[in-house]
């Protein structure tokens, strides 16, 4: 998986409303051992700072660019490269939190359970995923990497997404004294050119995209900007609107 962070950061305020919205409902006894899973360039780490001054946060990320943007940026911070998959809170931690990362990540049944396991007795994790795979952005992603000039490079790079939110009720219950799951759908109002294109290109699209030769990325690109203007017209004010929705996950541990 490609990260770049320049273009995931073009949006950086639509992208870490979601955070501020998790965070919101994180209960406020203050944690003192924080992880932050799938940190990314820093912006959650900061935004966790922030709100718990006193606690030592660390933020985990399996990307190299994204790691020395967050550690170029937000130097008085933790970060350390690792995959969530094989994450274990050492120090044992009080909060595990993730935005937008876990969606990366298959095997949620096993996963998520996890997790929870990692944070103390009545520590918290907290999940915010996209769960937009039905929007006609992730649609025709999907439909163009399909193609059979590239559909063995570009398919595996698909995120796998959430499961429907009902699933992680029935695997978060049993370990969980408090279980707090809900959805927000956002109107994200964009800017500029071709802007749903720049956002996927910020995220989901970029690994794709740097699957492809020259010529591939050309045409997979010109099939997607066609699609997306037409899913997602410019409006009369210059304003691109991309309804966007997330699944949110606070649970304490029993
Ligand atoms: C969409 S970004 C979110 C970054 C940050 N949490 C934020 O809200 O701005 C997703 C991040 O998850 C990281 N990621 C994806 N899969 C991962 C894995 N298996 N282990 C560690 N990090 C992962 C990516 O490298 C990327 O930085």
């Amino acid at each position: 998986m490609t990260w770049n962070p320049a273009q995931y950061l073009k949006f950086a305020g639509a992208r870490l409303r979601p955070a501020v919205d998790l965070l919101s409902r994180v209960p406020s006894e203050a944690p003192t051992t924080v992880f932050d899973l799938g940190c990314g360039a820093g912006q959650t780490v900061a935004l966790l700072a922030a709100r718990f001054p006193n606690a030592r946060i660390m933020g985990i990320d399996s990307s190299a660019e994204m790691l020395a943007k967050a550690r170029q940026s937000f130097p008085e911070h933790q970060f350390i490269a690792g995959n969530i998959a094989a994450f274990r809170a050492v120090p044992p931690a009080h909060l595990v939190f993730s935005n937008a990362a876990l969606q990366w990540l298959g095997d949620h049944e096993n996963l998520l359970p996890r997790l929870l396991g990692e944070v103390k007795v009545g520590g918290v994790l907290a999940v915010q995923m996209p769960r937009v795979e039905d929007s006609p952005r992730m649609r025709s992603l999907r439909e163009i990497a399909s193609d059979p000039r590239w559909a063995d490079r570009a398919l595996p790079l698909l995120q796998p997404g959430p499961l429907v939110p009902a699933a992680y009720y029935d695997l978060l219950a049993p370990g969980a004294a408090n279980l707090d799951i809900w959805e927000t759908e956002y109107l994200h109002v964009l800017e500029g050119e071709d802007p749903v294109v720049e956002w996927t290109r910020g995220a989901g699209g970029a690994g794709m995209l740097a699957a492809l030769d020259d010529r591939e990325r050309k045409d997979f690109l010109a099939r997607y900007t066609a699609a997306m203007r037409e899913a997602y017209p410019r409006r009369a004010d210059g304003t691109t609107l991309l309804p966007f929705r997330r699944l949110f996950i606070v649970a304490s541990r029993k």
